[in-house]
């Protein structure tokens, strides 16, 4: 028996990363997904965001489960969009139980000062707008179902102290918090859990690529696999340099099923303990 048999569950940004180990995961687990990415670049940002081939294996690794999915290209900022997807999913699988706010990522990274304002805005739209956005679209439902549900947004350990060159990232992402905060208190009498998971540094794509290694070792052309390793391995003082994306899975998989039936507005750190720091 899977800790989510029957259930269906939501998530942004599941193409890759972390959201893609959370729909395997929650798929071996007996969920079907409903799944939404962006598939394409935002103007403003330098790292790569996903592809359509990304989403395709996504929903190759679902379907290896045995379990359903229904996957849409669209962009986490448009609400329409969100709703859209969602009643896509609801259509075919018939409700709605759980939903992981998990699109995200950091834009352009410079000094605060230097942003431009759509620079500032795009992250913000994505990182705080976007979960608004899942909230919106699955709450009026669950509260149809009336049998409770679950909802995790994915914040960040960079919440937890100051950082350079992420202001629009940190902002959103302390919104974030607010954000669970308020709608766990609203919800909770109707059984609608609401919690954050804040990781600390995990191995995605997010992370894993020129823009964020050079900005970790400025120096030279791009720091060997090693001396990556070597610097962020300093920021954890646990033995290792960083979490795999299943180490959040296991936190969010904690928070949405049984195990967790009466957390809410809880901030999950899953960081190594880089915040000990
Ligand atoms: N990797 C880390 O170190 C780390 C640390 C803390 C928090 N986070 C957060 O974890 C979440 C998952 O990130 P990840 O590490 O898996 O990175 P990732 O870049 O591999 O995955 C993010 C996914 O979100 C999608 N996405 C981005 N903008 C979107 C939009 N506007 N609409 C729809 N989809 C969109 C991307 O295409 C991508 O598939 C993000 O919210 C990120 O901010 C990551």
């Amino acid at each position: 028996m899977g800790k989510l048999d029957g259930k269906v569950v939501f998530i942004s940004g599941a193409a890759r990363g972390q959201g893609r180990s959370h729909a395997v995961r929650f798929a071996q687990e007996g969920a079907d997904i409903i799944a939404l990415d962006i598939c394409a670049q935002i103007e403003t940002y330098d790292i790569p965001l996903a592809t359509p081939e990304d989403l395709k294996e996504t929903v190759r690794l679902v379907e290896a489960t045995g379990r359903s999915i229904v996957a849409v290209e669209g962009d986490v900022r448009d609400l329409e969009v969100v709703e859209q997807t969602v009643a896509a999913g609801v259509d075919r699988f018939g409700r709605i139980d759980i939903a992981v706010a998990n699109a995200g990522g950091v834009g352009r990274m410079k000094m605060g000062w230097e942003l431009t304002a759509d620079e500032f805005r795009d992250v913000v739209e994505v990182n705080l707008f976007g979960p608004w956005n899942v909230a919106k679209a699955v709450i009026g439902r669950m509260l149809a179902q009336g049998d409770g549900g679950a909802i995790v947004m994915t914040s960040s350990g960079v919440v937890n102290r100051p950082f350079a060159n992420m202001v629009h990232y940190v902002a959103a992402k302390t919104g974030v918090i607010g954000l669970v905060r308020s709608l766990a208190y609203e919800l909770a009498p109707h059984g609608i859990r609401v919690n954050a998971v804040l990781p600390g540094m995990v191995n995605t794509p997010l992370v894993d690529n020129p823009v964020i290694r050079k900005l970790y070792v400025p120096d030279g052309d791009g720091p060997t696999d090693e001396e990556f390793r070597a610097v962020a391995g300093a920021m954890t003082p646990m033995p290792v340099p960083w979490l795999e994306p299943q180490d959040i899975t296991e936190g969010i998989l904690y928070l949405v099923s049984d195990s967790g039936r009466y957390v809410t507005g809880a901030e999950l750190t899953l960081d190594a303990g880089t915040q000990l720091f």
